[in-house]
């Protein structure tokens, strides 16, 4: 009998958190490394967030609290949805948990059987595929490459759902590609979903303030009513608000799901953070003034990432609507070889090269479910980005 479940045989361990601690590693070994491979703002957590953290300490506000999350924050998330996207959810409809990874992960938790099918657009986000299949439930794909934006069409969405489909997973601004759907984008793949009765929406809306240029963020469930009553909106404090250690996530849904999501969360971790909680409902309902701030910062770093990306010959990359990634196509790069010899025969022997020939590291598009290509995260500096695509470009120089 074997010690460790069958049910870890079915997932893989997170490759951008495999990055992340390899170049860390290499980092403590003396190595020059610069790494983009992070998902996580590189600002600190804004003082007015801290200070209710701080506050909430002090009053002690310290113990166990009803399991997906105290009334204040629910009223501020409430407040939240009706203020950016003209959502009307009551408390009861709104769950809180640790990290938008949790909500995710109930939501799958609470209602996928076995043969049940997710459709997920690729590139995905690394978790998505392996948290539906820890549920028990079956990824299916939709490519969306590089010649189209990295967005899925009306047609490719419907041509794979099936009468076992029960969600679509939607990611806009997505990690990792930075695609934003626009509302007339949205609207096309919510027309098909109308005609799907039995498939749900989850629609994982965490890069929602992080857009950039005219870009305008637009959900499925503001953009098609109708299906507010199969539709999870969820979203976060993470991204926005640089407050990825404190994990907290939030969702909007139809009661009867949110039940559900709270009676796993009761048997798995109870409630998410008493202190962070208390933050979030300041970052909600705090000022919002450092969020266009940052986004200016973000996107000088992103036009200076896709400036020096595109001086490279073989490389192929659009421009992200929003998020703080990058995902350069690589087809031109495959089949060559690097100065210290090895033989580029795929998006991880690319990214695997670079970082022990130059010291850069990056996620490989493989892992995100598209290749050939890879993902920069540029939530670094300038000079760090600055360094790290020129040694990408020496590095692609040099390959033969
Ligand atoms: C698309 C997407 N969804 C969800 C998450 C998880 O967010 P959290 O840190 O709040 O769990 C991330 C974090 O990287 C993400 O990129």
């Amino acid at each position: 009998m074997s010690f460790l479940s069958a049910t870890l045989d079915r997932v893989q361990p997170s490759a951008t958190i495999a990055v992340t601690n390899k170049a860390r590693e290499l980092k403590a070994a003396g190595r020059d490394v610069i790494g983009l491979g992070a998902g996580e703002p590189d600002f600190d957590t804004p003082d007015n967030i801290k200070e209710a953290a701080k506050a909430a300490i002090d009053a002690g506000k310290t113990k166990y609290t009803a399991v997906d999350g105290i009334p204040e924050l629910k009223e501020a998330i409430c407040a939240k949805f009706k203020r950016d996207n003209g959502l009307d959810y009551a408390p009861a409809q709104i769950s809180v948990g640790t990290g938008g990874k949790q909500i995710l992960y109930n939501a799958l938790m609470a209602t996928l059987n076995p043969g049940d099918e997710v459709v997920i657009p690729a590139p995905y986000w690394v978790s998505y595929p392996d948290m539906v299949k820890l549920a028990g439930g079956t990824p299916v794909f939709i490519e969306a490459g590089v010649d189209q934006n990295f967005k899925i069409t009306p047609d490719q969405l419907d041509a794979a759902i099936t009468d076992k489909t029960k969600w679509m997973i939607f990611n806009s601004p997505s990690n990792p590609t930075g695609a934003g759907y626009t509302a007339d984008e949205v609207k096309g793949l919510t027309d098909v979903l109308l005609k799907h009765p039995q498939v749900w929406v989850m629609t994982d809306d965490m890069y929602e303030h992080l857009t950039y240029d005219n870009y305008v963020f637009a959900t499925p469930a503001q953009v098609e009513p109708q299906l507010t009553e199969r539709t999870l909106t969820c979203n976060g404090v993470s991204k926005a608000y640089a407050m990825t250690g404190w994990r907290i996530g939030y969702a909007g849904g139809p009661e009867k799901l949110i039940a559900a999501m709270r009676k796993i969360q009761s048997q798995s971790t109870s409630n998410p953070c008493s202190i962070s909680q208390w933050a979030a409902v300041e970052a909600l309902n705090g000022t919002q003034d450092f969020i266009p701030e940052n986004n200016r910062t973000f996107k000088r770093r992103r036009d200076l990432v896709l400036k020096m990306l595109r001086e490279i010959d073989g490389m192929t990359c659009p421009t992200p609507e929003g998020a703080f990634y990058v995902y350069p196509s690589i087809h031109g790069l495959i089949g060559k070889t690097s100065a210290a010899g090895t033989l580029i025969d795929s998006d991880e022997a690319f990214a695997t090269a670079l970082l022990e020939e130059k010291g850069v590291a990056v996620v490989f598009g493989a892992a995100f479910g598209l290749s050939p290509a890879f993902r920069i995260s540029y939530a670094t500096s300038d000079e760090a980005l600055k360094e790290a695509c020129t040694r990408i470009q020496e590095f692609c120089a040099n390959l033969t």
